[in-house]
C-alpha cells in the first residue's frame, strides 16, 4: 500500500531500517520514549500499522500502533478487538499539512480491515493539538486517568467507534 498526499508526503508502512528514523523524531518531539526493541517488536507483530510519512526521502512521520483486546469503554461492557494508537509525531517543521491526519487515517483504515471495532489512544490533557487532530478524526474523550504521565500530568482516554466508520 502506498497512499500519495499533497506537497511531495508519502505515507508506507515501515520497514526495519526506519526505526533509527523513528526514534530520532520520537525523541525530538515527545516526552515519552521507548526502547530500540520495544519499536522493533511493534514492527514485527503489528506491521500494518506501523506507519512512517516520507519527505523528499526522509522520514518526517511515523505511526506506531497495536491491535489488543479489552473491555469497551463506552456501551454494554463486553471485550472486543482495539486499535491502540500508542505513538503518532511529525516533525515540526512539517506540521499542519495534513500528515498526521493522513498516517491516522490510513492506520484506522488497516484497524477496521482487521476487524477492531474501537481504536483508542491516551494523550496528555494539556496537548491540545493531538486532542484537536483526534476528535476532528472523529474520537471523542472517554476517560481521564490521574498522573498517567511520568511527571504526573494527567492523560485523556480517547476512542473512536470503528464499526461505522465515517473517516
Ligand atoms: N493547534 C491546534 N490544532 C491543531 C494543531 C495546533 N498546533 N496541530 C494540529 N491541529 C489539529 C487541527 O484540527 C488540524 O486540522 P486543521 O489544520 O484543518 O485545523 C488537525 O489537527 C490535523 O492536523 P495535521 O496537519 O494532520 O496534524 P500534524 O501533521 O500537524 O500533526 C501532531 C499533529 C501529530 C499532534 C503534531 O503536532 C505532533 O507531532 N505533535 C508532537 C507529538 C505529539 O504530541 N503526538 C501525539 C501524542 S499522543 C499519542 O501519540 C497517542
Ligand atoms: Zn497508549
Amino acid at each position: 500500500m502506498v497512499l500519495l498526499i499533497p506537497e511531495g508526503y508519502l505515507i508506507r508502512k515501515a520497514k526495519e531500517e526506519d526505526i533509527d528514523g523513528v526514534i530520532y523524531i520520537n525523541s525530538v518531539t515527545l516526552p515519552e520514549h521507548y526502547t530500540t526493541s520495544f519499536y522493533n517488536s511493534i514492527l514485527l507483530s503489528n506491521p500494518d500499522t506501523f506507519l512512517v510519512a516520507e519527505h523528499e526521502g526522509r522520514i518526517i512521520g511515523y505511526h506506531m500502533g497495536r491491535i489488543e483486546y479489552g473491555l469497551a469503554l463506552r456501551g454494554f461492557p463486553k471485550f472486543v478487538k482495539k486499535g491502540h494508537v500508542i505513538s503518532i509525531a511529525v516533525l515540526k517543521e512539517h506540521r499542519r499539512k495534513g500528515v498526521a491526519t493522513m498516517l491516522l487515517k490510513t492506520a484506522l483504515e488497516e484497524f477496521t480491515k482487521k476487524g477492531c471495532e474501537v481504536s483508542f489512544l491516551e494523550v496528555r490533557v494539556s496537548n491540545e493539538p493531538a486532542i484537536n487532530l483526534y476528535k476532528k478524526m472523529g474520537y471523542e474523550i472517554v476517560d481521564r486517568i490521574t498522573g498517567y504521565y511520568s511527571d504526573g500530568e494527567d492523560a485523556f482516554v480517547m476512542e473512536k467507534n470503528l464499526e461505522t466508520n465515517l473517516i
